[in-house]
């Protein structure tokens, strides 16, 4: 953890649940852990519902993508703004599955980071490096330069959040080591302050992949990890708690 930062636990629900289940579940969440923030990001048709189930609680709701524009002729999109007005008040830009599946670049990212901005939603923008560019020694420069074609001035005041996932660890059950976690966590610190100024220091920067109860309370040990983004065990409400519970405090 950074000092003086408090820490999020971001779930990244992904295209599963039926409504009722994404409902049972934040409803299960709700109460949240003290002194943690918590945050779901359901599919866009589960998104209003729960956070309806969500109002009131301790857990805040985020979308897993918008488009770029305010809105127009875009069928299957959603605007920022809709998602806004659904109750959603972060979105994950950038994750490395739209980024295959979608074909999304890092100027693609940018803007539509720069739309959640313009809507009043915190972006969490991710990056991180394939397993081919890891074993090349490339993670640290790839990470580098997604940082410098998604990030848009502005994003650091806003609050908004940065989360590495190395795309072989997402959904693998593999890990990169403690010192590879802490040494990219502390590169991408240093970019943004070379950036941003000190404003930076304190930019939220979240782990993600293969997170688990499990493995949870030595990640989040680590200096400048401050937070998780959670796939899998973010989808039972015992074990997103637990990796909740697992922050350092
Ligand atoms: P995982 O997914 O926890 O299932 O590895 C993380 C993510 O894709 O955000």
């Amino acid at each position: 953890m950074t000092p003086g930062i408090r820490p999020l636990i971001a779930g990244n629900w992904k295209m599963h649940g039926t409504l009722r289940e994404a409902v049972q579940l934040a409803e299960a969440l709700r109460d949240g852990v003290e002194g943690v923030d918590l945050l779901v990001c359901p599919p866009f048709p589960h998104l209003h519902a729960v956070a309806v189930a969500l109002l009131g609680g301790r857990v805040a709701v985020g979308a897993q993508d918008c488009h770029a524009a305010q809105r127009g002729a875009h069928t299957g999109d959603v605007s920022a703004a809709m998602l806004r007005d659904a109750g959603a008040t972060h979105v994950i830009l950038g994750h490395s599955e739209r980024r295959t599946n979608h074909g999304e670049n890092d100027a693609a990212v940018l803007a539509k980071t720069e739309a959640a901005l313009a809507a009043g939603l915190l972006p969490i923008i991710c990056v991180g490096e394939t397993e081919a560019e890891r074993l090349a020694g490339l993670a640290e420069s790839v990470v580098e330069k997604q940082l410098s074609g998604s990030v848009p001035y502005g994003f650091v005041t806003a609050g908004g959040i940065i989360a590495y996932e190395p795309v072989w660890a997402i959904g693998t059950g593999r890990t990169p080591t403690e010192s590879d976690i802490a040494a990219i966590h502390a590169a991408i610190r240093r970019i943004l302050v070379a950036r941003f100024g000190p404003a930076a220091r304190t930019t939220r920067l979240l782990y993600g992949g293969s997170v688990k109860p499990a493995n949870a309370a030595a990640i989040l040990a680590l200096p400048e990890v401050d937070g998780a983004l959670v796939g899998g065990a973010s989808l039972v409400a015992a074990d997103f708690l637990a990796i909740a519970g697992a922050v350092p405090r």
